[in-house]
């Protein structure tokens, strides 16, 4: 009657994580196409035929489009929700890609990004050149450059010229069909790179510059450089995640050091590790984990957590730490002949099989022949552990 209304249970647990999972958007995320209209079409050539470019070509072309890429999940903002800037805290997506989903993918950034990533770089390097706002004329970046000496007159000019080609930019849409399709276009090619980011392209391992500004000018806070450590360029696929995912470890905009994400209430593996030191509060996403186009574009993502209790494993699916069942994964050691497997909480236990029962030092079953006496099973113990797992799990559902 008990392990009845456990499995029970398990299957509501189960239903209730299946209801969180399927949102409605999420089928229609199967990219499909509408057709999106670029002005400046002459501009913009129609990609028929192209060679594979030189990786200089490929550098410079990737370092353009993250600087372009970064302004736009910095300061970009839902726009189907809101026509005029919204406040602070609605403007970016560097907590996650735009929710609920894109019902459809820009077609072209589709078209051209879908299987092939040259011919996706050259495509969005097309387009993002025949914008007003350019990586080379970036306060941040001329400054970081260091080919003309600087003086505050000459900072404040260049600073000037740069808010006026962003706000070009940002007042004439250019070169997309307004504001919509722009943002259509911006996420369309934020997802498409960040699958190419977690694929390990060599070309996104490093950009070859510093990349941690938000790519609109000098920001009166941090000027030309904000040293967020997530945008470390030393470290493979930095500056690509930081410029075109969003961070589901760590949903803030900007950080000082990595004990600040560990702290941040919004880290998942936090429930987990409330009282543990800031090792076990790590939170990690580990590009392998994350290469299905579709589960990126609706945010699921795999993130590794410490779990606090031994024979648990984190599952990003639930947010939860959940128990290994041992039994299943053949990681008992217990006697294919004579036991049977038991997963618990945490743990398992071997016992005898019906017909067996523990010998005199009570480490192996043995075929026996007085059947009452043979079951050392203590079943009180185990439903009590048991009970501790579900109010756990009661917990975290609130119920
Ligand atoms: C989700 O789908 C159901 C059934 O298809 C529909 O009734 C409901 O309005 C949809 N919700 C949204 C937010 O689109
Ligand atoms: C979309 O583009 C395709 C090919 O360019 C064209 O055949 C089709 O008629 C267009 N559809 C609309 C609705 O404009
Ligand atoms: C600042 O630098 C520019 C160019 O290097 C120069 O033309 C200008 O005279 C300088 N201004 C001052 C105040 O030093
Ligand atoms: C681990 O879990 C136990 C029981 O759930 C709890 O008492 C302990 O504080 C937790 N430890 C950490 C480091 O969170
Ligand atoms: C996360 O892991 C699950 C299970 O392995 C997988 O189905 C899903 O596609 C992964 N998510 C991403 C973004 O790749």
């Amino acid at each position: 009657m008990k392990l009845f209304f456990i499995c029970g249970f398990i299957f509501y647990i189960n239903q209730i994580s299946e209801c969180t999972q399927e949102e409605n958007i999420t089928e229609s995320a199967e990219v499909v196409a509408e057709n999106n209209t670029i002005r400046n079409n002459e501009d913009i050539q129609e990609i028929t035929t192209f060679q594979i470019p030189d990786e200089k070509w490929v550098a410079e072309a990737v370092r353009d489009i993250a600087y372009y890429l970064r302004h736009y999940k910095f300061n970009e903002w839902d726009r189907r929700y809101y026509s005029k800037k919204p406040k602070d805290e609605l403007i970016g997506f560097y907590n996650n890609f735009p929710v609920p989903s894109l019902r459809t993918l820009h077609w072209k950034v589709y078209e051209n990004c879908k299987n092939n990533f040259f011919k996706c770089l050259v495509y969005l390097h097309n387009v993002i050149e025949s914008s007003p706002m350019s990586r080379e004329d970036d306060t941040a970046v001329i400054i970081n450059e260091n080919i003309i000496p600087m003086n505050e007159s000459l900072l404040q000019n260049i600073d000037n010229e740069c808010h006026k080609s962003v706000s070009n930019a940002e007042n004439s849409g250019l070169p997309f069909d307004g504001p919509i399709e722009k943002f259509q276009w911006g996420t369309t090619a934020s997802y498409y790179m960040c699958w190419y980011t977690m694929l390990e392209l060599p070309a996104m391992s490093m950009i070859g510059e510093l990349c941690d500004n938000y790519a609109s000018c000098l920001d009166p806070t941090f000027r030309h450089q904000n040293k967020d450590p997530r945008a470390d360029d030393r470290v493979p696929f930095a500056c690509a995640t930081y410029s075109f995912c969003p961070d589901p470890c760590c949903p803030k905009r900007h950080i000082k050091d990595f004990m600040e994400c560990y702290k941040n209430k919004e880290n998942p593996c936090l429930i987990e590790n409330l009282d543990g030191d800031s090792s076990e509060k790590a939170c990690v996403v580990h590009r392998s984990e994350n290469q299905n186009f579709r589960d990126i574009v609706t945010n699921r993502w795999n993130v590794s957590c410490h779990c606090n209790e031994t024979g648990f494993k984190w599952v990003s699916e639930f947010g939860l730490c959940v128990d290994i069942n041992e039994c299943v994964t053949g990681e008992h050691n217990c006697d294919k002949t004579t036991q049977d497997c038991w997963n618990l909480p945490g743990s398992f236990k071997c016992i005898c099989r019906w017909g067996y029962g523990l010998d005199k030092e009570q480490k192996y079953c043995t075929k026996k022949t007085i059947l009452y006496k043979e079951t050392k099973f203590d079943f009180t113990e185990h439903y009590f552990n048991l009970k501790d797992y579900i109010q756990r799990i009661f917990n975290y559902f609130n119920m």
